[in-house]
This record gives structure tokens, sequence and C-alpha cells, in this order.
């Protein structure tokens, strides 16, 4: 099977073979990608062909996933890794659900107030240099998926993701200037050895179309190909990540990294109209903030106003800004504090958060708190959407949290280190990178896990699969899965329309709208003379999505705006 996978993935551009079986790849260069039989939608158009081409050779959505994940850790290096972690939601050929958490830990030695100087101010080691990286789950993650859902053998799924990295791959020209800007990044915080790993040999950038080879990161995908995810988290390789990491005085030992379990959770699951929308449960607050936006826009009746609308943006960012604030106080790893979920998730909870709402007013958030749901009671991440045959379905968001993580690579592994700890509370109060202001529940302690936004989600309806959906974009990262959620439901608009539709958003603190450039200036002025103030911004998020057509059955992958061809393949 390797064979046959090295064999079919023949580079990009290759024609597909098409004697017999399964039909060939679509890969959508002018739209969506169809076909009735498998569709992927990743960030990177040969992650996405390798994807489809398991599917195509029998591979279930899993084994696609993990083939996937591997491939851009290879070919999207800002985001695509196996020094992060992140989070996958499933649906399963029999209808069940199912939430796996591999995001990140605290290191041991991690404690509280690492991250403030002596003047009890944040300083930049949460987001750059070893410090910042907490423990990854991204190779247990893909593994333990892959033993419980997956059929086809491992080594097979990581086969491409090797050969990439081996004989290496044609950089684009989106790739090549990203690369180019993070190298100086890394040469100005003093990581020269990891700023040359994304250089020629000779020292010089490079361009879009040369060839980079990753000899380093092959060994280690080879190791952990032949020998099993756990080469990851003891022995040589764990051995040498630790001391790469201790030699850039980072504090993770042997026994954080064998200590490092994925979690497997009950996925946040309700239903929204007529459909089931099934998301991330914490440690991400993915699940709870867009469970708290739809119940919002149910009850203010949202989908009876037009989209493009000032009066429906300015209700929907209302309902942002008090969902945010529940989300920055109440939600944290639920194995650390308690997080009052079912009051959260509570649509009459909901609506009593929103009776303040004026109509034709926007309300400052400085007067905005955290409700008291106990009362009564006891910018680089990526995300990419899978579909086979049978309807089993895979949205997997994963991160090294900042572009390029922590901006440094370890030693001889070609592992690239998150930043995730930034997503921690350093200081109560103090906005994070995202300039999210998280409250004492999300401070840092030794094993937690740091709150997320991340929102892999799926959506069915009477039963049947209709979406998969999830981006990158911090906290834009919810906002932009409900969306493009709400224009399928509400708004009968086709995937490829609610991706490409400008998007909106407000996350309580800081207390302005963002909105993209593209946006309707009328809905722009409309906010402003409601007493928003709108910051525009390029493009945010990446959603890479896939829709299942609810006339026809057919599976249509959109790659958000499509480079180079974009990433989605489908058959
Ligand atoms: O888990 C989170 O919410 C963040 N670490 C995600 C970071 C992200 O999406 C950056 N990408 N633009």
């Amino acid at each position: 099977m390797l064979l046959l996978l090295a064999a079919l993935w023949a580079g990009p551009g290759a024609s597909c073979p098409q004697a017999t079986g399964p039909p060939p790849l679509d890969l959508g260069t002018d739209g969506p990608a169809s076909g009735r039989s498998g569709a992927v939608a990743s960030a990177e158009p040969q992650a996405s062909r390798i994807g489809a081409e398991v599917l195509r050779s029998g591979g279930n959505a899993v084994d696609a996933a993990v083939a996937v994940g591997f491939a851009l850790s290879v070919t999207h290096p800002s985001a695509g890794n196996i020094g992060g972690g992140g989070f996958m939601v499933l649906r399963l050929p029999d209808g069940s659900s199912a939430a796996l958490d591999y995001r990140e830990r605290a290191p041991a030695a991690a404690h509280r107030d690492m991250f403030l100087d002596a003047a009890g101010e944040p300083t930049r080691a949460s987001r750059v240099g070893a410090l910042a990286a907490g423990i990854p789950g991204n190779v247990a993650g893909l593994g333990e998926a892959h033993a419980r859902w997956g059929s086809l053998p491992w080594a097979e799924l990581i086969g491409p993701a090797i050969a990439l990295a081996r004989d290496g791959h044609a950089i684009d020209a989106f790739h090549a200037a990203d690369m180019e800007r993070a190298t100086a990044y890394m040469d100005q915080a003093g990581f020269g050895d990891s700023a040359a790993h994304f250089r020629r040999a000779d020292g010089a950038a490079y361009a879009a179309g040369d060839v980079w080879r990753q000899p380093d990161l092959a060994r280690t995908l080879e190791r952990i190909a032949r020998d099993g995810p756990g080469v990851f988290y003891s022995g040589p390789l764990a051995e040498r990540m630790v001391r790469g990491m201790r030699g850039q005085g980072g504090i993770w030992t042997l026994e954080d990294l064998a200590a490092y379990r994925p979690v497997l959770r009950t996925p946040v699951s309700f239903r929204y109209r007529d459909h089931e929308v099934i998301s991330m449960p914490p440690p991400s607050a993915g699940g709870v903030v867009l469970r708290q936006i739809l119940a919002g826009a149910e009850q203010l009746r949202l989908d009876a106003l037009p989209w493009r609308s000032a009066e429906r943006a300015h209700l929907y960012v209302e309902i942002l800004r008090r969902a945010y604030v529940d989300r920055n106080f109440w939600v944290a790893d639920p194995d650390f504090v308690r997080v009052p979920l079912r009051r959260l998730l509570d649509p009459a909870y909901v609506a009593r958060r929103l009776t303040d709402i004026d109509p034709l007013r926007a309300t400052p958030s400085s007067r905005i708190e955290a409700g008291r749901p106990l009362a009564g009671e006891s910018e680089e991440t990526t995300h990419f959407s899978v579909v086979d045959a049978s309807g089993m379905a895979v949205a997997n968001t994963y991160t090294l949290n900042g572009g390029f993580g922590a901006k440094l690579v370890i030693p001889g592994t070609g592992v690239i280190l998150n930043n995730e700890m930034d997503d921690f509370t350093s200081k109560v109060g103090a906005p994070n990178m995202f300039g999210l202001v998280q409250g004492e529940r999300n401070t840092i302690a030794p094993g937690k896990r740091m709150l997320s936004s991340m929102t892999p989600t799926i959506l069915t309806r009477d039963g049947r699969l209709r979406a998969v959906l999830g981006s990158p974009g911090g906290p834009t990262i919810t906002t932009t899965v409900a969306q493009i959620l709400m224009q399928l439901v509400d708004h009968d608009r086709t995937l490829l329309e609610a991706v490409r539709e400008p998007r909106i958003h407000h996350q309580w603190m800081p207390d302005v709208v963002l909105a993209e450039e593209a946006l309707d200036a009328g809905v722009v002025a409309g906010l402003e003379a409601r007493g928003h103030s709108v910051r525009l911004r390029p493009r945010f998020g990446h959603a890479n999505c896939v829709e299942v057509d609810p006339g026809t059955g057919t599976y249509r992958a959109v790659a958000d705006h499509a480079r180079d061809g974009g990433g989605a393949a489908a058959f």
C-alpha cells in the first residue's frame, strides 16, 4: 500500500490514474471540488490531494485525516505540525459522534506567574522561545484517532509525508513569502539555527518553485511511521527533544512527554433550527461560544433579517460581546476547574443574557460582565475537513498557535515548537496575543491545558451529514464558523458563497468590531451609526470545509481563498 500511495502521489500537476476503480480526482481549480465518494479541504493542495488518494485507495476519513495531518507538517510549516496540538470532531458511519482533545499541556515545571517580569507585567516569553511551548499533542492525537477509528496501516498513511520531506517539494509563492517573513523574526530573536531550517544551504531565501528538502523532519517522520506515535514521547527522539529544549532555556522533562495523553471527550451537541450541530467541548471554548451565538441568533430571529444588513450585523455583534465575556471568564481546562457547562449551554441562560440588548445602540463592553451561570446550579492554525463514501466525517483543527509557533526548531528533528502557552492567562486582565482578556480560571498550572477557540464542527440534518466546518484565526475561529453555518442554514447559500463572504467579529474586549475590508460599506456605516467602533482588516480565517448537497448527496470541498488552485480535492 505504501508503494501504491507513493505511486499515486506523483507530485503537483500529475494526472490521476483513471483506468479502473474509483473516479478521477476533481481538484476544484475554479470553485469547489465535487464528487460523491470522498472529499478533502485543507490549507494546501498537496496535502488535500494526499488525503483524497488515501480515500480513493480504500482508506476511511480518519485514515485520510492522519495522512493530511502529517503532510501539512511538511508542506504548510507555519501551522501544519508535529510540535503542536489540536482538536478533532468526528461523525462515524453509524451516526454517532466523538471529540478528541489532543491539546498541548503545560509542563510540570510551569507555574502561574512564569511570564511576568519583576514589575508584574507580561513578557514576550509566552510567545517566542522555548518557554512558550506546551507539551505537544499532535502525534499522540493522530495516533489515538488512528488506533480507534483508522483502517489502513499507520506507516502507510505517513509514507506520502515522508516522501515529500525526504525528496522535497516545490514551494509556492505564498509559502516562500511566509517562510522568509518567519526567518526574519527568527534572526531577530537570535534563533539562527531555526532560521537556517527554512533557508537554502547557501543562506538565501527559497523562491517560488524552489524544491525544499527537510531531511531532519523526514527522519523524524520515518521513526514515527516505523515505531508508532509513542516514539515521540519516550526514547531517543524524546530525549533529543528534551535536550534541545533545555539547551534553549526550556523546562520540558522526559516525564512531561511520557505523561502526555489525548483525551476523548463528549462533544458539545445541540439543535440549531432543524439541524444538529456537533462541536468541540472545553478545553476549547469553540462549542460553547458557537452554541451561545446560535441560541442568540435563534432567539433574536436573525434568520428573518437580510444577511448583509446593518440591523442584523448589530444584533449579531451584541450577541458576540456577551458570549465572549462568558468564554473569557468561565471556560478553561475542565480537568482543572469546574466549567458550568450545562448552564452556559442552556438557551434560557443565553436568553437572559440578551435582555439588555438595545436594538438601536451598541452596548459598551465595559458595561457587560460575565453572566452568573453558577446561580441555581450545585493568528496560525490550520483546519481541514474530510468526508468518505460511508459518510464518516472528520473536522480537524490543529495549531502551533502563532505562525511558526515559538519560532524555534528543535535541532536535528525538524520539529517546529508551538507557542501555545500564550493561550493561558499570563496575567488576569492583560490581553494575550489575540487581544483576549481572560480570567483566573485559565491561569497556568502544571499539566493544565490552555483554553482554545478552535471550533471543528460537523452539521447534520435528519441524521444525514450536511457539512464539515472549521477555520484558524484565534478568537475569530468561532465567529467564522458561526457565520458560515448560519448562511447555510438560514439563508440557503452554497458553501462556496458562505466561505467567500466577508466576515465580522467581536470578542467583548477590545471593544471593537473587526470587519473584513470587503464588507459592504453600508453595513459598516450602519454599525458606526449604532455606536460601534469598526476596524477594517484584511481577510481573516481560512475555512477549509466540505458540504453535502442536501438534494443530490454530492460532496463539495471548498478551500478558503484559493491559492495555487486551492486545497480542495474530491472524487
Ligand atoms: O487555540 C487557539 O484558540 C489558538 N491557539 C488558535 C491560534 C490561531 O488560530 C492562529 N491562527 N491564525
